[in-house]
């Protein structure tokens, strides 16, 4: 608590809070405005009409002018030796043009926003500018994005650039990176910056910080402007100045120059000015509900009848692309030849000649397809069986060929033209050079997108959003915009989810089409009709931290002491009763405790539970679970459960089911997986126990190198394991350093627990999940017999109204048990329908919720009679907890837990 306090006096840090500036800041920080010492240096010929500079923080009386103004940089040449061919690409950037600009506004001002058309050079040329300027001399440059592929791929492209190794221009992301004692320029998300600031808060090793893609107003870059805004000013006061740019597509930059909760004097925003050859627009006249199908038909248009130019669509989720880069494969598909052998090449160039011209065969997959698409209106209903590929016919299928074989009135006959363009190609069909991309993706596919397309062939990459803004893919004249992108809703109150497939903004509509124009002239099929884009399109999209629940964020921000989280100064400012949800749900997991008595306007305060969790790189409930695993040899098998469920999707199965389909199915791993948490007290363990056992196995199988066939056999994703080990090993360390006497070390095969360690598991589970527990609708109280059987696998859940359905991939769904917990809740819509699903399911003993999750439980006593029975209720659904103490054993005594 001592510490605590220490920490809300410091006034650096509680002058973030801006009710607080007032009777904090005391007379030792305002006459901190002395000059820094400057290094010396020459004088660069940029310096030569220095400007007054705007201080962000209140100025005092003038101290004595300084030679130089206090921010500006002295600019020292550092050459890069970059090779012909890339100092010719980067000339035509043009933000090469404006680098004077730049620079000299950045050397003057603290902070400077940078707008520019995305693909205008922004984000690989910046960094650059600056470690020639010298910044990354004493310090490194930092740059953070909001998406993992940006980071990566682009430290590769400015270290390709500049002839620099890996280790100087790096990358950091949450499992992975190089950076080195020898990195000047760092990339990395910003959820890590965020991090670095938890234990350095003045951000000490840097001299500046490049926020990118602030457009996209990620939950972490909007609080890093706000905390940076803060952060900027008082590196100034200590007398070594940090530079903050800020950089954005050109979007709604008015968020962070016309904010004078951010920014008590207006940032310059400088604007690159970006050459972009027209882009035809091309709306739909209609817009058809599969814009997936509409997508495969559109791209074969354009292969068939359009010049050379590479082709770019985008679709909604990872399952889209998949699908669509597969369709596209066969059709055009590419082989490469020198790799084959003689015979075996002839074959294949026959294969390749054979599936490329029977395009008839292809025109009636489209057009069968099609009939089916217009049978089902819904939206976004994708059904994988209308998207068979020639080939994959099922024999019902072959008879209904066959009794279209004798009609010839194809939609697609050989002469028809693309809306609004008539040169038409000639001479035989290319192959099509496919490529995916989506953020799940491993990087080393990411990165096919910028590497040189073989000869003869068209580029065509499928992607999701993640090529509007953060990567600019070379070569596109064509662009395919479905207009939807899928967005996880998150209900404030609850925190449950359902994805749902939505139309994008206009602002991403323009975005996506202005990718076509990078080459020359191009166009952009949009899937929808102008209609639609007018009066159903928003004019942007909101920032995340409006939709999403900010629970990591409210810890993260109280452990750094801003107490007042209202108060923040956020360029969107949150909803307040997500606010207030977070602040709920950190006190039910012990994080935050309401101050008693009379100081009911303070904020709950940070407990030392809180303080623990927080360290750990992971959301709050889980950094919980490890908070509590310190005995019983527990650890290990946390740190893998927390590892393998803080990745998404370890197990392959969830995205057709979570969107598309409103009783989801088991898949065909299923078996194996009830097989997986078939024993004893395992079984109750559940779900993470699948988890459990398909990381260890995973481990086994890759220490044999069968890595992916493992995985393949099994419904794993490989890129997800390696993940989870990497989560593994950093959180071992950081168990190693924070808890004493910890020295745990990564067995990767980990072996099975023992019955007492599952049960322990399960009350850890409870511990950090206690706001997602769920009771059996009691069936024996129901007597119609439809009711039951609806019934059958639906639980009642504290905060929402309706029953909640087992979901069909959980081990436990025969079990039925009568208490669970769950991972996940999310709600799948259907038209009108909407039904609500649990996933990841343990099995808990009620009696564990009065240690666990006491803020949960009602302990009115309601009958006297031996044994004593309890309510426990969350308001209303919670009865009767048999309160057995004494009987379960506890991983913690309860003074510990708190
Ligand atoms: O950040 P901004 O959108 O303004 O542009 P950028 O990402 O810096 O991209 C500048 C140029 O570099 C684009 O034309 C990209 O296609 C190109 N680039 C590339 O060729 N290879 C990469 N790995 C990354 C970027
Ligand atoms: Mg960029």
């Amino acid at each position: 608590q001592e510490e605590l306090n220490a920490k809300r006096r410091n006034p650096n840090i509680v002058s973030l809070n801006e009710g607080e500036e007032s009777d904090t800041s005391t007379d030792e920080d305002e006459a901190a405005g002395e000059p820094p010492s400057a290094p010396a240096a020459v004088p660069s010929p940029t310096e030569a009409k220095p400007k007054p500079i705007p201080v962000p923080a209140a100025a005092p009386a003038p101290a004595p002018a300084p030679a130089t103004p206090l921010c500006t940089h002295q600019t020292v040449y550092v050459p890069v030796n970059r090779l012909a061919k890339v100092q010719e690409a980067r000339l035509r950037l043009p933000i090469l043009a404006e680098e004077q600009q730049v620079m000299e506004t950045i050397n003057e001002n603290p902070i400077v926003i940078v707008a520019g058309a995305t693909g205008s050079g922004k984000t690989t040329q910046l960094p650059q500018f600056l470690y020639e300027a010298g910044y990354a001399q004493h310090k490194m440059i930092g740059v953070t994005e909001p998406r993992r592929v940006a980071a990566i791929a682009m430290s590769k492209r400015v270290a390709h650039e500049m002839n620099l190794s890996e280790r100087e221009v790096s990358y950091l992301i949450r499992f992975e990176g190089n950076v080195s004692p020898a990195t000047r320029i760092k990339f990395m998300t910003d959820g890590v910056l965020m991090k670095e600031i938890e234990s350095d808060f003045l951000l000490n090793k840097y001299s500046v910080i490049i926020l990118d893609e602030a457009h996209e107003r990620s939950i972490y870059t909007d609080i890093l402007v706000g905390l940076l805004s803060r952060i900027v000013p008082l590196r100034h006061k200590r007398g070594s100045p940090l530079k903050l740019i800020v950089m954005s597509a050109t979007l709604r930059v008015s968020d962070f120059t016309e904010n004078t909760r951010l920014f008590k004097q207006p940032p310059p925003l400088i604007n690159v000015e970006c050459r972009q050859y027209p882009v035809t627009i091309h709306f739909q006249k209609r817009t058809p509900e599969d814009y997936v199908a509409e997508a495969y038909r559109k791209a074969l248009k354009i292969h068939n009848q359009l010049p050379e130019g590479g082709i770019l669509i985008f679709v909604t989720g990872q399952q889209e692309v998949n699908l669509l880069v597969r369709k596209l494969r066969r059709c055009f598909p590419y082989r490469p030849q020198q790799e084959q052998q003689q015979n075996e090449q002839q074959e294949q160039l026959e294969d390749v000649a054979e599936e490329n011209f029977d395009m008839k065969r292809v025109i009636r997959n489209i057009r069968k397809s099609k009939k089916k698409f217009l049978a089902q209106m819904e939206l976004p209903k994708i059904n994988l069986d209308d998207y068979k590929l020639p080939g994959d016919d099922t024999e019902a299928d072959m008879h209904e060929q066959a009794e279209e074989d004798h009609s010839d009135d194809d939609a697609l006959s050989a002469g028809e033209e693309l809306e609004g363009v008539s040169e038409l190609s000639s001479g035989p069909k290319q192959p099509l050079w496919v490529l995916p991309l989506y953020s799940l993706l491993s990087s080393e596919k990411q990165n096919r997108i910028f590497q040189p397309v073989p000869e003869d062939c068209r580029l065509c990459v499928v992607s999701t959003n993640v090529a509007e803004t953060s990567l600019t893919i070379p070569h596109i004249k064509y662009v395919v915009d479905s207009g939807r992108q899928k967005t996880r809703l998150y209900d404030k109150l609850t925190g449950v989810s359902a994805f749902v497939v939505t139309y994008t903004s206009k602002a991403s509509a323009e975005q996506r089409a202005g990718r076509a124009g990078r080459i020359s002239a191009g166009h952009c099929y949009r899937l929808y009709s102008s209609a639609v884009y007018e009066h159903q399109f928003m004019e942007f999209g909101l920032p995340d931290i409006q939709q999403k629940p900010v629970d990591d964020l409210m810890l993260q921000m109280r452990s750094m002491g801003i107490d007042r989280v209202v108060h923040f100064p956020f360029p969107t400012p949150p909803d307040q009763l997500q606010l207030q949800a977070a602040e709920q749900r950190l006190t039910v997991l012990g994080a935050l405790k309401a101050t008693p008595g009379d100081a009911k306007d303070l904020p709950p305060a940070m407990t030392p539970l809180g303080r623990v969790i927080s360290r750990f790189p992971v959301a709050p409930r889980f950094g919980k679970m490890l908070a509590l695993s310190h005995q019983q040899g527990l650890l290990p098998y946390t740190v893998c459960l927390v590892a393998a469920l803080s990745v998404q999707e370890v197990l392959q199965e969830t995205g057709v089911q979570r969107t598309e389909d409103v009783a989801p199915k088991a898949n065909k791993f299923h078996e194996k997986r009830q097989r997986w948490a078939a024993s004893g007290n395992f079984q109750l363990l559940g779900d993470p126990m699948v988890l459990l056992r398909a990381v260890g196995a995973a481990e086994y199988a890759g220490s044999r190198g069968q890595l992916p066939e493992f995985c393949a056999t099994n419904g794993l994703r490989h890129k997800a394991i390696s993940e989870v080990r990497k989560l593994r090993v950093q959180l071992t360390n950081e168990i190693n350093l924070n808890v004493s006497g910890a020295q745990l070390s990564v067995d990767p095969q980990l072996k099975p627990p023992s019955d007492a360690q599952a049960r322990f598991l399960r009350q850890i589970l409870l511990a950090g999940m206690g706001d997602r527990v769920a009771r059996k609708v009691p069936l024996s109280e129901i007597t119609d017999k439809e009711e039951r059987r609806r019934l059958k696998y639906a639980y009642n859940t504290p905060d929402m109204v309706d029953p909640a359905f087992l979901h069909a991939s959980s081990v436990l769904k025969q079990k039925t048990p009568e208490w669970i917990i769950y991972q996940e809740a999310y709600e799948l819509r259907n038209g009108d329908s909407e039904k609500m699903f649990l996933r990841g399911i343990t099995a808990i003993e009620p009696e564990w919720l009065l240690l666990y999750v006491p803020l949960l439980c009602n302990m009115r006593e309601v009958r006297d009679d031996p044994p004593p029975r309890y309510e426990a209720s969350s308001g209303k659904l919670f009865c009767f907890v048999e309160a057995t103490f004494g009987k379960a054993g506890w991983p913690l005594p309860l003074s510990e837990m708190e």
